[in-house]
């Protein structure tokens, strides 16, 4: 009786851990700036995504992200055929100086509920460190992608 309940525990808990390694993808983070710090780091570092198709490597950048950019992609918004992405896409940017440098990172995650009326996007400003300021649904975040709205807020990938 003892043996059983402990294979039934051992076959448990071996479920548990393999769970989400079989589901092939880690679980997305809250709609939180410290939570999606950790995920774009940690979890699933960016710095391992890709580019998308239309927009590889480092590029000229204009105000006010800041003079160059390199922009990394998802899987789940890199499988995206069409505006709107699908819910889960992120996309990290780092922007450099002058000295191509890297200064600042700026994040822009699709979280279902969190914004509906405009897009759905969890916005997110990041010093180096982590430290988040301004995110969420920042007015100039929001206001200025949303001049490409119907592009799902994303100003620097054409979905074809
Ligand atoms: C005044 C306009 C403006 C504001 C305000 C602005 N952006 Fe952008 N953003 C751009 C432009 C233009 C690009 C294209 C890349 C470039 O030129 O640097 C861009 C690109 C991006 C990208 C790459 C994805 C894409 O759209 O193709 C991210 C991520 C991003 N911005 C995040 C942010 C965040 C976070 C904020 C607020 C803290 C913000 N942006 C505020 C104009 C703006």
């Amino acid at each position: 009786m003892k043996k059983t309940c402990l294979m039934v525990a051992l076959v448990f808990f071996i479920g548990i851990l393999t769970l989400p390694l079989m589901a092939g993808q880690k679980a997305l983070p809250k709609a939180d700036p410290a939570a999606l710090w950790t995920y774009i780091t940690q979890t699933s570092p960016y710095k391992n995504w890709k580019p998308w198709p239309d927009h590889k490597g480092l590029q000229k950048g204009r105000a006010p992200h800041g003079p160059f950019h390199k922009v990394f992609v998802n899987d789940i918004a890199l499988s995206s055929p069409k505006p709107p992405v699908k819910y889960g896409s992120i996309v990290v940017k780092e922007n450099f100086n002058k000295k191509k440098q890297l200064k600042i990172i700026t994040v822009m995650y699709k979280v279902k509920g969190y914004n509906p009326k405009d897009g759905d996007w969890f916005w997110a400003k990041y010093t180096l460190k982590g430290m988040a300021k301004p995110f969420g649904k920042p007015k100039g975040c929001v206001g200025c992608h949303g001049t490409r709205a119907n592009n799902d807020f994303i100003l620097l990938h054409e979905f074809k």
